[in-house]
Parts: C-alpha cells; structure tokens; sequence
C-alpha cells in the first residue's frame, strides 16, 4: 500500500487485514500501550477544512506509537493558491515522513499523491472519506462480527461519508442501502466502482427514495450532516428538502431491534439525528469516533511498513 485514497483501491481480503490490525493495535494499546511503531516519523496534516475527529485521531496516533504531527492550516499552506500542489507535495516530501491531507477538490488530494515520494492519506474530500469507512466497518465487525450479508443503510444526503461506507461494505460482503431525496444520489461513478466490487463479494446494492422502506430489515442505520463543509450556500435549501431524512425513533423503531445507529460526527442535533436516538441505546456515535483512532493507526502502520 503506498498511498490511503480510496476504499476502492483496496482488495477485500486488504480492507479486512487492516480491520483484523486495528484490532490488534487497539488492544495493546489498552492492555499496555503501543510500543513505538512510528519513532522518528512525523506526519504532516494539511487542512483545508475544519476538523475535530480527523485531527486529534492522526495526531494522537502518532504520539501513541512514538512518532509526532504537524498541523498545517488552510491559511498557512494556501495549497494551489500560494503554491502549486506539486510544489508543496515535494517540499514536504523531504521535510516529514508521510502527508495527511483534507481537501475540498478529491483531485487535489490524488495530485499531491502523485508528487509525494512519501505515503499520503485522504482526510476527506469532496468525493469521499475512507479513513471515516474504515473507521466504521471497525465499529459495525465490533458489534456484529465478521458475519456478511449485514444490512447497512444510509440516510440521507449521498455524500462522501456515503460513498466510503457504500465501498467499505461493498467490499466487505454486505448490503449497501441508500435513501435520498431525489438530486441528492451518489457519485454515479462511485455506484459503478460499487457495483463492480459487489459482483465479486456478493453484496447487494439498493438505491432507494423512501427511509421507512430503506430500514426495514437493516442492523446499521448510517446518516451524515445535510450540509457538507463547502456546501453551505445551499443550506436553506436543503434543510427543506431533508427532514423526511431524519433519523428519529420512529424510523429506527422500523430496523432490526438490534439495529446501530452511526454517524461520522459533527451531529446537527435535531436536524438529521434526533437528540433521543443520539444519546439512545441502538447508538454507536461515540465508540465510532474513537475507532478512528485505531483504524488510523492501523493504517499509517501499514504505509510505513511497520505492521
Ligand atoms: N468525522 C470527521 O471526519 O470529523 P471531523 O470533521 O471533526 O474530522
Ligand atoms: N459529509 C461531511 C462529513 C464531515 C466529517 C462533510 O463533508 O462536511
């Protein structure tokens, strides 16, 4: 693995070595903590957008394992503005040791890939957010083990977060159902990479306009923000367009009985997630976000080649 851009450029039996290898890694480090897997090695973190989970999960993974981060702010680093992309990826390249980078264009994420002679990770692009799917199938194989054929569903807008979980489970065997309004799908070139994989792992695809029907059988209902960052200008539009989205006790009472609820964080309480089902017993929203911590780990240790 030389760079972490995409669940899709994955194999299955990839996606479940580094799930199989977070697991380890996060049991040491609560029985006895990691030893120092990443000594010497420095991850540069460029952000063009906020973060809260993405940030502290990389920069603590780092420090667990022995290694440090650098945080590089949307003003500081102007990437394409103050300098071009394939500048900074090679300037970079020989100051740290691997490049975590959360963009608004994906291209500009695979342009820095192609410049860096180190590993470089998505932190979230326009077109997805796989350390956000890995993440998650961590926390679904932690409640329902390795089994396949789970039903997951996701609510609401077919945005990047969608696109990483519809490939994480694609490739993992299980059903992947979307419900969205109407403008609102996937990347159609995301469903065809969906597609293709699904016809190897015998995963099931739906793409549905109706919530009610999109959770009855499911044990993971998945929703996300209606607005993503960079979107905001279409804000008033589509917080009247989503609320039928809204996953609330009633949709969830029409899941499975032992049905998660996930969300990748941040929550617009009482907009897309009800306050009640957030803080309920089906949800896993807290659990999820530390689990980024370990599949992070799990995945630098990979591209440093040291697990
Ligand atoms: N889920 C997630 O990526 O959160 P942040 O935007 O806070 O990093
Ligand atoms: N879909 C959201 C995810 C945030 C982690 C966004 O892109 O803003």
């Amino acid at each position: 693995m030389k760079h972490f851009l995409a669940i899709s450029d994955l194999s299955s039996s990839e996606v479940q070595d580094l799930l199989d290898l977070a697991v380890r890694l996060k049991k040491e480090y609560f029985e006895k903590g990691n030893p120092p897997l990443f000594k010497g090695k420095v991850l540069g973190m460029i952000f063009q957008k906020p973060s809260l989970r993405t940030r502290v999960s990389f920069d603590m993974a780092m420090r667990h394992c022995g290694g440090d981060a650098l945080y590089l702010s949307p003003n500081e680093i102007g990437l394409g503005k103050r300098e071009s992309i394939a500048d900074v990826a090679r300037v970079l390249s020989g100051y740290v040791q691997a490049l975590m980078a959360r963009v608004f264009e994906h291209e500009h994420v695979l342009e820095l890939a192609k410049w860096s002679n180190i590993p470089v990770v998505n932190g979230l692009s326009d077109y997805n957010h796989p350390c956000q799917g890995m993440a998650d199938a961590l926390t679904i194989q932690e409640k329902f083990g390795k089994k396949k054929g789970l039903n997951v569903t996701f609510v609401g807008d077919g945005n990047n977060v969608a696109v990483s979980l519809m490939h994480v489970s694609a490739k993992l065997g299980w059903n992947f159902t979307l419900a969205s309004p109407e403008g609102y799908d996937l990347n159609p070139k995301a469903v065809e990479i969906a597609k293709n994989i699904a016809k190897e792992t015998g995963s099931k695809l739906n793409f549905l306009r109706d919530p009610n029907q999109a959770v009855k059988g499911a044990q993971v209902i998945y929703t996300d923000t209606w607005t993503s960052m960079g979107q905001e200008e279409e804000t008033a539009k589509r917080e009247k367009v989503f609320p039928p989205y809204q996953v609330n006790a009633k949709l969830v009472n029409e899941a499975d009985k032992d049905a998660i609820v996930m969300h990748c964080l941040p929550a617009h309480r009482n907009h897309e997630l009800t306050d009640d089902v957030a803080d309920g017993p089906h949800s896993v929203i807290f659990p999820q976000a530390h689990n980024r911590l370990h599949a992070q780990k799990a995945i630098l240790a990979r591209l440093f080649g040291v697990a």
